[in-house]
């Protein structure tokens, strides 16, 4: 990766957790980036890594104590705080998350995170059952509200000998966001500023005569809370929504629908765009003849319904040779062979990743308020944890604002 343009630094907080031995190797990436990096080592950090090792790779002195003399007639901790570009907290700890997100200063970098006015990046550690845990989620959910910006953690084995999430990411893709961060592109409040995002939501109807209809089970709750994440993050948001009970976004422009095709007119209509995101449950074939009037019980026995298909929006949009947008998201919904139908409608759709969800009944996501969302682009796949529906959102756009960055960067 090339460095960026002006030499930048990062505060490094290295916390206590095995996941600690990847932080030497990301501050290696940063230093062949040409960013400077400053080391705060953790009580709990220094069992796992020692200030020596960080010194060596840093270049720089490593930061251990808060009531530190010489340190801070060297450097003050409030302008050590202020000191980078961007505080980087990896391992983050559930104890580090903690104190960060209720506003504890008991040691030296607790209190480098209350005293800095600089972008915070943390990249979680710890074991799943801790980043599971619900005093965790909301303090995650607290420090992503005061714009605290997330990496991972990811799924995998951990030195515990357990798996399950909660292992911290890999050192390449701290140093992917941290980039991104530095560039300007932070995935924090704003940073879909200036973008415009469309997406669809819930079911469609489709009419069989003047008052019968074809449904499916979707809530539209997924991609309300996707319009409401992006409306968070900045964006100009067109909501094309299907017959659904929910308030409409603040702050969004909402275009209500009833059939496929008044979606894909809507649709199109909303483009050009940055991001699409085709989070409906579109019905896939309509009834071939037009009932003008209600069809009525008669001798011949039930009516015969001719179905045919109805156009296939996201693959519509992804097909685009003018006015394609940037970043084209499609859902898959299924209820079994999750992975591999979702490869294969990223293959036919032709869209740049597809959020993939488990819907069998016991999964529990139609209707529901908790999503499993399985990332699935063309280089791999990310599991992400179950998370509330707005949670998911927020995620869903926060990794998208990344990926908007990254490609517009390229
Ligand atoms: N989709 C769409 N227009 C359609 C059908 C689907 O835009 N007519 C979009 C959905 O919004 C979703 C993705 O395509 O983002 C996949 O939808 P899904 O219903 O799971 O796929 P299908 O095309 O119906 O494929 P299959 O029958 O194999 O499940």
């Amino acid at each position: 990766m090339a460095a960026p343009q002006n030499p930048r630094s990062i505060l490094l907080i290295v916390g206590g957790g095995i996941a600690a031995y990847k932080s030497l190797e990301l501050i290696r990436l940063l230093r062949g980036a040409g960013v400077g990096v400053r080391t705060v080592l953790t009580k709990a950090g220094g069992q796992f890594v020692t200030a020596l090792s960080l010194a060596s790779l840093s270049g720089e002195k490593v930061y251990e104590d808060l009531f530190s003399l010489t340190d801070e007639t060297e450097m003050g901790h409030i302008q050590l705080s202020r000191s980078a570009d961007l505080v980087v907290i990896a391992p983050a700890t559930a104890d580090l998350l903690a104190k960060a997100a209720h506003g504890l200063a008991n040691d030296l970098a607790s209190t480098l995170l209350l005293a800095s006015d600089k972008p915070v990046l943390a990249a979680p550690a710890m074991n799943w059952r801790m980043w599971e845990h619900p005093a965790t989620r909301r303090n995650c959910a607290q420090l992503r509200a005061d714009g605290v910006i997330f990496v991972g953690p990811n799924e995998g084995e951990m030195a515990c000998g357990e798996s399950g999430f909660g292992r911290m990411a890999e050192p390449e893709e701290i140093f992917a966001a941290i980039r991104t961060v530095l560039d300007g592109r932070a995935v924090t409040k704003g940073a879909l500023t200036g973008k415009k995002l469309v997406v669809t939501a819930g079911p469609t109807h489709e009419p069989i005569d003047p008052v019968r209809y074809i449904a499916n089970r979707s809530s539209g709750k997924q991609g309300y809370a996707i319009a409401r994440a992006a409306v968070a993050a900045g964006a100009d948001v067109t909501l094309v929504s299907g017959p659904v009970d929910l308030s409409p976004p603040a702050g969004g422009r909402v275009i209500q629908v009833e059939t496929a095709r008044e979606m894909a007119a809507a649709v199109d209509a909303a483009l050009p765009c940055d991001i699409f995101i085709a989070a409906a449950a579109v019905a896939d074939w309509r009834v071939a003849s037009d009932h003008g009037e209600k069809i009525k019980k008669g001798s011949k026995g039930p009516p015969e319904l001719k179905l045919v298909e109805n156009p296939d929006i996201l693959a519509g949009v992804s097909g685009r040779r003018e006015a394609r947008p940037t970043l084209i998201v499609g859902f898959a919904a299924e209820t079994e062979k999750l992975i591999e139908y979702a490869r294969k409608k990223l293959a036919r759709k032709g869209c740049d990743l597809i959020v993939a969800n488990d819907v069998s009944p016991e999964a529990g996501v139609m209707g529901g308020d908790e999503n499993t969302m399985v990332i699935v682009t063309p280089e791999g796949e990310t599991r992400w944890p179950k998370l509330g529906k707005d949670d998911a959102a927020q995620r869903l756009i926060e990794y998208l604002a990344l990926r908007l960055a990254q490609r517009e960067g390229v």
